[in-house]
């Protein structure tokens, strides 16, 4: 179905290169008939790259830190300034944690950089929406998406405490989207992506390995972040207007696999 988003207005987070999942989101909104700002940290800016995608997406960019509720202030009033009008819908693509960075293994966390991890990756969503809300932002109908991923149920101890911000993440979802449910009919969902090769993804020890152990074990392989892409266009779209406070699995069945043929011939392989 063509023009799946026309005449809706959004902002999209963290589109930091052409492998971030937030890249594939606004290229195909833009495909499908959306307008949108996009924002991401005024670090991440200075990279550059996303000029590009705004050129290509005839998109206006907005700096904003998502720790910052007077960033996000001026993002969200700006996006509406640009976009003449309230906001349809809102991608957050956010995270980073300063002890995945330095190598810090869940034994060592350092606790400021756990708050750091905490504040970007999780409290971000809280304060976007804390603002959308305040500004009376959002278009009725309105929909949010933020990606989460399966460490947020299970043990990954190599997403040290990114797990928590996960976990946290999803529950900011579930709280905020029965506030804006009842208060605008805005519906807010977690997207839980399998693990994908991205600057974010990469930069956790250990990521091939669980790359690779999780394409094995889902039947359809892990899902790539194009698809996912395709998922969150589908959850702005108003064909899903009453999906609302779900972490949905966008996994290629991994979560709900206990082995695969493929993982029974690695390990008879490597036993005997
Ligand atoms: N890559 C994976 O394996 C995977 C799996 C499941 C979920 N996710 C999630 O998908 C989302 C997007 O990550 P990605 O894999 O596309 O990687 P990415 O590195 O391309 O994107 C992460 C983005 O977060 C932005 N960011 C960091 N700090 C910020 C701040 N203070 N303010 C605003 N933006 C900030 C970065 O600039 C970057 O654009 C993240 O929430 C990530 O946890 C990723």
């Amino acid at each position: 179905m063509p023009n799946l988003l026309a005449g809706k207005v959004g902002i999209i987070s963290g589109a930091l290169n052409e492998k971030s999942i937030a890249w594939k989101v606004a290229q195909k909104a833009h495909a499908e008939g959306a307008r949108f700002v996009l924002t991401n940290a005024p670090l991440a800016m200075r990279m550059g790259e996303i000029n590009a995608l705004a050129e290509e997406c005839n998109a206006p960019i907005i700096a904003a830190d998502a720790t910052s509720v007077e960033d996000l202030e001026k993002l969200f009033s700006g996006a509406q300034e640009q976009l003449g009008g309230k906001i349809d819908f809102v991608l957050h693509s956010i995270g980073m944690s300063p002890n995945i960075r330095k190598g810090k293994h869940y034994g060592e966390l350092n606790y400021d950089w756990f708050q750091k991890t905490l504040d970007i990756s999780a409290l971000s969503l809280h304060k976007m929406l804390h603002v959308a809300e305040k500004q009376d932002a959002l278009n009725e109908w309105g929909s949010v998406v933020a990606l989460s991923y399966i460490a947020a149920q299970r043990a990954f101890l190599d997403y040290t405490d990114m797990s928590q911000a996960k976990a946290v993440l999803e529950s900011i979802a579930r709280s905020y989207g029965q506030r804006l449910g009842k208060q605008k009919k805005v519906r807010v969902n977690t997207v839980s992506q399998s693990p994908t090769k991205t600057t974010a993804g990469a930069g956790i020890s250990g990521f091939d390995a669980f790359y690779d152990y999780a394409d094995k074990l889902s039947p359809l392989g892990n899902a790539p972040a194009e698809a996912c892409a395709d998922y969150c266009i589908s959850l702005f779209s108003d064909l899903t207007r009453y999906v609302t406070m779900q972490n949905l699995m966008h996994d290629g069945g991994f979560s709900t696999t206990g082995i695969s043929e493929e993982m029974v011939e690695v390990l008879t392989k490597a036993s005997s």
